[in-house]
Order: C-alpha cells, then sequence, then structure tokens
C-alpha cells in the first residue's frame, strides 16, 4: 500500500488540525488553530496528514491521521516547553543538538490498524533526519494503551517514567528516538508527500 500524505503550511495546517480533533473523543482537551500557530510560528515544525478512501464511497477521499512535530530548544519562553525542557533535561542532551518534539497526532478509529500513523512517523523522520535533528522525543500517558503500543512498535525507547501518586494511570511516559541512519533504513512504507496550499 501506498500512503497519501500531505504536507501542511502553517495557517492551513493548523486549521486542518482543529478540524480532525474533533473527530477524536479520546482526546480530552482539542487544540485550536491559533494554539497551533502560536506554538508554531517561529520554529521549525512539521504538520503531517494521511489521506485516505472512505471505505464506502472509495473516490472520495478524507483526512484520517495527523502528526505535528516541532524544534524543541534547550531555552524555551512557553511555559508548557519551559517546563518539558526542565523534565528531559537530565535524560535528553541538548547542547549542540537538535531535538524535535512530536507534539500531537493521531488516527481516526475507523482508519486504525492500517498503517497510516507508521507512514506519517517515518515521513517525519525522514524530514528530521535532512533538517539535522538528532533526536525526536514524545510524551504520553500510562493510561494511552493505543499509543504506548504504538511508540513501542515504532521503537520508541523509555526515557522518564513519572509516577502520578494519585492516579498511577495518569503517570506521564517520556520515550525518545535517535535519529540515525539506521532508522531510516529500517523504515517500511511507501509514501507520497504532496504539498498543501
Ligand atoms: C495510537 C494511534 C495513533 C495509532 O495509529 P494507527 O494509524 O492505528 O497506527 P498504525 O496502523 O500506523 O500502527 C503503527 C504500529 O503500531 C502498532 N499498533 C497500532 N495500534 C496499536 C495498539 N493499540 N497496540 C499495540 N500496537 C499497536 C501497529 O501494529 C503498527 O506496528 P507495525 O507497523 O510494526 O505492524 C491511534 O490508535 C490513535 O490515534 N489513538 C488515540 C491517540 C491517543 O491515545 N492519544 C493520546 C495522547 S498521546
Amino acid at each position: 500500500m501506498e500512503y497519501l500524505i500531505k504536507q501542511y503550511p502553517l495557517e492551513t495546517g493548523a486549521l486542518e488540525i482543529q478540524y480532525i480533533e474533533e473527530y477524536f473523543g479520546e482526546f480530552p482537551r482539542k487544540k485550536t488553530a491559533q494554539e497551533i500557530t502560536d506554538r508554531l510560528r517561529g520554529r521549525e515544525y512539521l504538520i503531517l496528514m494521511a489521506e485516505a478512501s472512505l471505505p464506502d464511497d472509495t473516490g472520495t477521499v478524507v483526512p484520517v491521521s495527523f502528526k505535528v512535530v516541532h524544534e524543541l530548544h534547550e531555552r524555551e519562553e512557553e511555559p508548557k516547553l519551559r517546563d518539558l525542557v526542565l523534565r528531559l533535561k537530565d535524560r535528553v542532551r541538548f547542547d549542540g543538538r537538535k531535538v524535535l518534539y512530536s507534539w500531537i497526532g493521531g488516527t481516526r478509529r475507523d482508519w486504525r490498524g492500517q498503517g497510516h500513523f507508521r507512514a506519517l512517523t517515518e515521513e517525519s523522520e525522514a524530514w528530521a533526519h535532512t533538517c539535522g535533528f538528532h533526536e525526536v522525543v514524545v510524551k504520553t500517558k500510562n493510561r494511552f494503551y493505543d499509543m504506548r503500543g504504538t511508540l513501542d512498535q515504532l521503537q520508541f525507547d523509555v526515557v522518564k517514567y513519572e509516577i502520578d501518586p494519585s492516579d498511577n494511570r495518569e503517570s506521564k511516559v517520556y520515550l525518545s528516538k535517535q535519529l540515525t541512519t539506521d532508522v531510516l533504513l529500517a523504515h517500511t512504507s511507501a509514501r507520497t508527500v504532496v504539498f498543501a496550499d
């Protein structure tokens, strides 16, 4: 199967993400287009969406999976990112290295298990490698079992586990992957990438 991936510029991409997140019942707080543009403006980022046919109408193609990654600096101004760097600093080396943060992503329920998220992840890794990134980090929670299983299959290593004392299911799991040439050689998805306006 060849995956169809669209790469978006900032404003259009932010609106598309806001739109697709409406389909995700499990996301407690959906991101607005404003939040997305505020976060990504002025830094390196990649907004990707996979598109696929509707099962009952193969002529109609819709966005089914998305992924947003961005550069994470050692010194961040935004409080959430400053906090993230602080929590990661003893496990991830920032000095003289480019670190990528895999911020948000998901696949619409009816299209899960078909490789769309792997295709987006592999495309983001190929892009990141070309842009000189050394490592990609991601954060999830204990209770996000689908995401944990997927990150496991995509060979992310756990670098930190922060226990939530009141509810272990809310505990945070931080994972990372070194973006070596071997990682790119291990990619398995065939992808066509088009650029949206
Ligand atoms: C996690 C998620 C993005 C996976 O998307 P997907 O398009 O179904 O993933 P893919 O089909 O590309 O699968 C990628 C790999 O992960 C594996 N995988 C997918 N879902 C899995 C699951 N629930 N458990 C274990 N492994 C899983 C696949 O087998 C595949 O491995 P392979 O390529 O080695 O065979 C999707 O389930 C989702 O959107 N879940 C909700 C998101 C979420 O919980 N977010 C919380 C914030 S972190």
